[in-house]
């Protein structure tokens, strides 16, 4: 097995899924505004530390995406790299530069990053990078996503693989179909599939080793506003159906955005995924808000408890972990 395809089996296998603490600093700024901390280096540094000096580092997470800042950033004699290493986890770096508005299409956006990423990757590298990400995002409506932007995107999704590949690191390939709108779950079955399907014939034309990638997509469900509301069981079952469809059988691992769903939904709709699996794909986990949510509300309150922190984050990954081998059940979570 290639060197790449061993990177994806250590940051996915026996239950492992990827920690997404990769907000950009004005994500990361919303998101401590939102517990009313104020969003300095120092503070953005101390809740992530904290997670990445958990217990349950070693066994549920095998990979955390950092973001530029983070990636540079030193927690007492360590580099950041270096202490999540030390937990046997694999460091990762988001490399794309954000989604910005897409011309001839103003209302979709197509993410940018692709001039002098050879070079940036070089350095991510040196710092201990060994996997990288790039989100491209997507509307639902009646005429969206437009081919323009399921193209356009999908391109430099390919292009960003091939450099990433050449550079010795594996990239994650990010198309996140938003829940955003008030489609139902079959019309986000039908454009998330497009939108995959797509993904993987540019990354077959840019001759990307599909044995060394990484998707990463939402699950199949109904928009937020959509009064079509479905089941659990619905919801695993369209996604998994999804996924045979467009991914190709060389792809060792699928690791789910939450995307907006809580904690548990996100749980438990990934527990089902697993229990009807019937694929050879590695279904798990690369949540930033469903790993981050209840142990950011507690910390905020409070932020040098970071043992008390650190308690609801286990929970939350040992439960994440769960889910990914479809042992999760309601009566362990609320243990
Ligand atoms: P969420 O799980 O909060 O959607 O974040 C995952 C992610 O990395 C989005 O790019």
């Amino acid at each position: 097995m290639s060197e790449l395809n061993n990177i994806v089996l250590k940051i996915l296998s026996n239950g492992k899924g990827i920690l997404a603490a990769d907000e950009s600093t004005g994500t990361m700024t919303k998101r401590l505004n939102a517990v009313n901390v104020e969003s300095t280096p120092e503070n953005r540094l101390l809740f992530r530390e904290t997670l990445f000096l958990s217990e349950s580092m070693k066994k549920c997470i095998g990979g955390v995406i950092l973001y530029d800042e983070t990636i540079k950033q030193n927690s007492k004699s360590k580099t950041i790299p270096e202490l999540i290493s030390s937990c046997g986890t694999v460091p990762g770096i988001k490399v794309d530069t954000g989604a910005k508005i897409l011309a001839g299409s103003p209302d979709e956006k197509i993410t940018e990053g692709l001039d002098g990423l050879r070079e940036r990757l070089k350095v991510y590298h040196k710092l201990g990078a060994r996997f990288t990400k790039w989100r491209a995002v997507y509307i639902i409506s009646d005429k969206y996503p437009s081919k323009l932007s399921v193209d356009s995107n999908a391109q430099a999704l390919a292009r960003y693989s091939a450099l990433v590949q050449e550079s010795g690191m594996v990239p994650i390939v990010e198309p996140e179909v938003l829940m955003d709108g008030d489609h139902s779950a079959d019309e986000c079955l039908v454009k998330t599939t497009e939108v995959i399907k797509k993904c993987f014939e540019e990354l077959n034309n840019n001759n990307v080793d599909l044995t060394g990638v990484i998707l990463k997509p939402n699950m199949i469900l109904p928009g937020n506003r959509s009064s079509k509301k479905i089941s659990n069981e619905e919801i695993a079952k369209l996604t998994l159906k999804c996924l045979k469809d467009s991914v190709p059988k060389e792809v060792p691992g699928i690791a789910f955005l939450s995307g907006g769903q809580t904690e548990i939904e996100a749980t438990k709709n990934l527990n089902l995924i697993n229990k009807y699996n019937d694929t050879n794909f590695i279904m798990s986990y690369s949540y930033g808000r469903a790993l981050q949510q209840g142990a950011i509300n507690f910390w905020s309150k409070d932020i040098k408890n970071i043992e008390g922190t650190q308690k609801i984050f286990n929970h939350r990954a040992n439960m994440c972990s769960l889910a990914a081998q479809g042992k999760w059940s309601k009566e362990l979570e609320e243990k």
